[in-house]
């Protein structure tokens, strides 16, 4: 399962230096997961942990900052989308790698418990490396 959103970045998204602030970057990277978790689950989904957000490079006021959610894991509950964010220059047809994060959600019923959801089918490399990568960071987190 796969999302795509892009967001032109405006004055009130940035800073004095006219880069994105880290939280606005956040609260994207928190929606796209959250619609591609829902998108999987079929159901509501609530985020339990926002795992090392990375932040490479800055994004502009005028850029297009593109997110791509996509399911890496999933457990019993749980499933972790991995969302890798660009900032793309219109004028210089520069794309740049600006922020990578793995959102973990868990599908929840109308009681807000945890509810089963179906098994991410793995079809990539890039994704089988992802999904090895959230295993280890589930076991070192005894999760
Ligand atoms: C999410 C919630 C419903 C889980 O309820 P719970 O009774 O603690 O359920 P469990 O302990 O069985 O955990 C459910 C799943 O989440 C996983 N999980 C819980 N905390 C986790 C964490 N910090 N990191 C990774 N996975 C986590 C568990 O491993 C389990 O996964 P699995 O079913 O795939 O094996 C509950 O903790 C909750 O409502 N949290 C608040 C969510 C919220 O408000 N989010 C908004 C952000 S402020």
């Amino acid at each position: 399962m796969r999302t795509i959103q892009a967001h032109l970045i405006l004055p009130p998204d940035t800073n004095h230096h006219g880069t994105i602030f880290g939280g606005k970057v956040l609260a994207y990277i928190d929606e796209v997961a959250a619609i591609t978790s829902m998108k999987h689950a079929g159901s509501n989904t609530v985020t339990v942990s926002i795992d090392s957000v990375d932040f490479l490079s800055p994004a502009r006021v005028g850029d297009l900052l593109e997110l791509e959610g996509r399911v890496v894991y999933t457990g019993k509950t749980s499933i972790t989308v991995f969302v890798r964010v660009t900032a793309f220059q219109v004028d210089t047809g520069k794309s740049t790698l600006t922020t990578e994060s793995f959102v973990t959600m868990v599908a929840v019923d109308e009681n807000g418990k945890p509810r089963q959801v179906p098994q991410v089918k793995i079809q990539t490399e890039e994704d089988r490396l992802l999904h090895e990568q959230v295993k280890l960071r589930r076991k070192l987190k005894n999760r």
